[in-house]
């Protein structure tokens, strides 16, 4: 068994591995991030199954049908949240499926913790918050589903003020739920990327970030990012599958782009904000791909930006 460095989450976060705090060090201790490389037939085995689900599958990203979907599936944590208000696994989100293999480095990984996607984000998102999130007073989400990742965010930092957003009731009243129940200074309301409200209120000293969410709109982020030109937050993180960032002479990343374009995931965000980059409206602070990532594609890239 193989089991995951910090140097290999240096390499993968784009850090330096001696800058990792003790907090940090100690989660990574924590947790189970052994694994083994998928090889020969079982690999071959996979590799079908991957080709099957390709020909497959036919969700379509940014649907009509998609809002009720996603309308459901937030209120099933919802109802799971009331009924066990102090387990905080009704938080997962169920699109993070456990046991299945996971994307590294651009080979195939068998891992013996069946939660090792969920632990490995919860790493980086740990890692992410110490790097962005100290420097703002308030700390926006948009399209935040259970609001876990606001949670984690309450609970690191208690005297900023947290705000969710997304486009169904059912995760805003999620969100105003948990707040209520762990005293958060957190809120959330309706907001949609494509249709964004200007009277939502961006305050001073402020960090907006998608986790995830951006990749559902099908590829309709202008008026999004129309909208953060005209409330100028001081900056800007995504986490997010970017189609842009895989290497197409390399046939695993070629099948997780091929699933990208097949279910019409986001598509062009970075090549837009790299021609703004361009006409000096904003700088590009740092783009990562995190070489990491779940059986059909990644979902995790950093891009973190602001207006100039
Ligand atoms: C894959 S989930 C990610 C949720 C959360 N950010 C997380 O990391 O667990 C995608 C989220 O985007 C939201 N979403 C989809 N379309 C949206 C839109 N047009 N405006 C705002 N949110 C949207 C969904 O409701 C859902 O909460």
């Amino acid at each position: 068994m193989r089991k995951v460095t910090l140097k290999d989450l240096a390499n993968s976060f784009g850090d330096d591995y001696n800058k990792f705090s003790k907090k940090f060090i100690d989660k990574f201790n924590s947790v189970n991030l052994n694994y083994e490389f998928i090889q020969d037939e079982d690999l071959e085995k996979l590799y079908i199954k991957i080709i099957d689900r390709l020909f497959s599958d036919n969700q379509k990203i940014g649907a009509f049908e998609r809002t009720k979907v996603w309308e459901k599936g937030w209120g099933e944590n919802l109802n799971d949240f009331l009924s066990e208000p102090n387990n905080e696994n009704t938080l997962i989100p169920k699109f993070i499926r456990p046991g299945l293999p996971i994307r590294f480095f651009q080979k195939f990984i068998r891992t013996e913790n069946p939660m090792f996607e969920l632990e490995y984000f919860k790493l980086y998102r740990q890692w992410l918050f110490e790097k962005y999130l100290k420097d703002y007073n308030h700390i926006y989400e948009f399209g935040c589903g259970t609001g876990f990742n606001l949670l984690e965010g309450c609970r690191m930092y208690e005297d900023k003020r947290f705000y969710g957003s997304d486009f169904v009731s059912s995760s805003v009243k999620l969100v105003n739920e948990i707040s209520k129940k762990f005293n958060l200074k957190l809120e959330s309301e309706l907001f949609d990327f494509v249709k964004p409200n200007y009277q939502y209120k961006i305050k001073e000293n402020s960090l907006v970030s998608t986790f995830g969410a951006l990749e559902q709109i099908k590829s309709k982020f202008i008026p999004f990012i129309d909208f953060l030109r005209k409330k100028r937050p001081d900056i800007i993180i995504h986490t997010e599958p970017v189609k842009e960032l895989y290497h197409l002479d390399n046939f695993n990343d070629y099948t997780a782009y091929l699933f990208h374009t097949k279910r019409g995931y986001t598509e062009g965000l970075l090549p837009y904000l790299q021609e703004l980059e361009k006409k000096d409206e904003i700088e590009i602070l740092k783009v990562k791909r995190l070489f990491f990532g779940s059986l059909m594609m990644e979902g995790f890239n950093l891009i973190v930006w602001r207006f100039r």
